[in-house]
């Protein structure tokens, strides 16, 4: 097994892509060849091409290989889309910090993410299926699109064995029904509308229970209002936050939320830490 993390964390280091491959349009899974059990769920590192430059991204497992899914939106992540198996990725990391998973233990959990929001639950959920004794209950709540946009199909049919999923679609929730590539997981695909609606209908006490988001801003304000009004206290709730990135390890200061640096205080955030800084967008 090789370890991901170089001595010096701005050196990047070349790694091997075992996989590579495209469950819907513009959005990719990477498969890399390194001991993501040195990372802690939440995570991410900065991903990267000689000459072209890195991206920070999720670590979306908990295992023996990392997988990445990303969203091609410029020139990083388009031209990482175009890596074939067998060739080399620069990676540093992993970065930051993620969800406090050892010390909560014994806990009722609740998973919310929407679309490329999934990818650090699905390390913790990774991680929570190899330690299922350690938690009570687990419940999922993931939005997507349509049904024709869900990823992480693979994953889901694995998950659902031991945790709850529920999956709901802004639009289009016949269209399952038609679908070939769902590969059997359109039995978790039951609720058309946002998935914070499907979360306001779910039946969840606030006892015993911490709650982790991860999604577009928008999202992650409604689900955290949504918690609120289920009489969840600030510090049940965890929030993955994104900024702009750089340097990835606390010396550029462009992802700082006030005085907090995403990259190393975060990107993993309990709700009562922001609560006090403005730039959060949860004052
Ligand atoms: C901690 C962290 C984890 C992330 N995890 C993932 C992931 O798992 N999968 C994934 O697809 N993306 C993830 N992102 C976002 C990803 O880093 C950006 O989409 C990527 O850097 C874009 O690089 P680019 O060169 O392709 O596009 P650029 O040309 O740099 O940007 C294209 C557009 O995306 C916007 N953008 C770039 N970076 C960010 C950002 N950090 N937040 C919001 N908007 C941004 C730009 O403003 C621009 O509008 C994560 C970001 C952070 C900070
Ligand atoms: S990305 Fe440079 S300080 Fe956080």
């Amino acid at each position: 097994m090789k370890r991901l993390q170089h001595r010096n964390k701005l050196m990047p280091k070349p790694v091997r892509v075992l996989d590579k491959w495209f469950e819907v349009e513009n959005n990719f899974f990477l498969e890399l060849e390194v001991n993501s059990c040195y990372s802690v769920p939440g995570q991410f590192i900065q991903v990267g091409l000689a000459g072209v430059g890195e991206a920070p991204i999720s670590i979306a497992s908990h295992g023996d290989t990392l997988l990445l899914n990303i969203n091609i939106v410029g020139r990083v992540t388009r031209m990482l889309s175009k890596v074939k198996p067998n060739e080399y990725v620069l990676v540093r990391g992993p970065l930051g910090k993620g969800y406090p998973l050892q010390s909560l233990k014994g806990n009722n959990l609740v998973l919310i993410g929407g679309g490329c929001g999934v990818a650090p639950l699905a390390a913790v959920l990774d991680y929570v299926c190899k330690n299922r004794q350690d938690f009570e209950s687990v419940k999922c709540f993931f939005g997507f699109k349509s049904p024709d946009q869900v990823i992480f199909k693979k994953q889901i049919k694995h998950w659902a064995e031991l945790v709850s999923i529920n999956i709901s679609v802004d639009k289009d929730l016949k269209l399952k029904q038609e679908l070939k590539q769902l590969q059997d997981i359109e039995r978790f695909i039951n609720f058309e509308g946002f998935v914070t609606q499907a979360l306001e209908q779910s039946f969840l006490t606030n006892n015993n229970i911490v709650a982790f988001i991860c999604g577009p801003p928008i999202m992650m304000k409604h689900a955290v209002k949504v918690l609120k009004s289920k009489g969840f206290k600030d510090e049940q709730i965890f929030l993955s936050m994104e900024r702009l990135m750089y340097c990835g390890i606390g010396y550029c200061c462009h992802c700082m939320i006030n005085d907090l640096y995403t990259c190393i205080d975060g990107p993993v955030f309990r709700l009562d830490v922001l609560r006090s800084r403005p730039e959060s967008g949860f004052e």
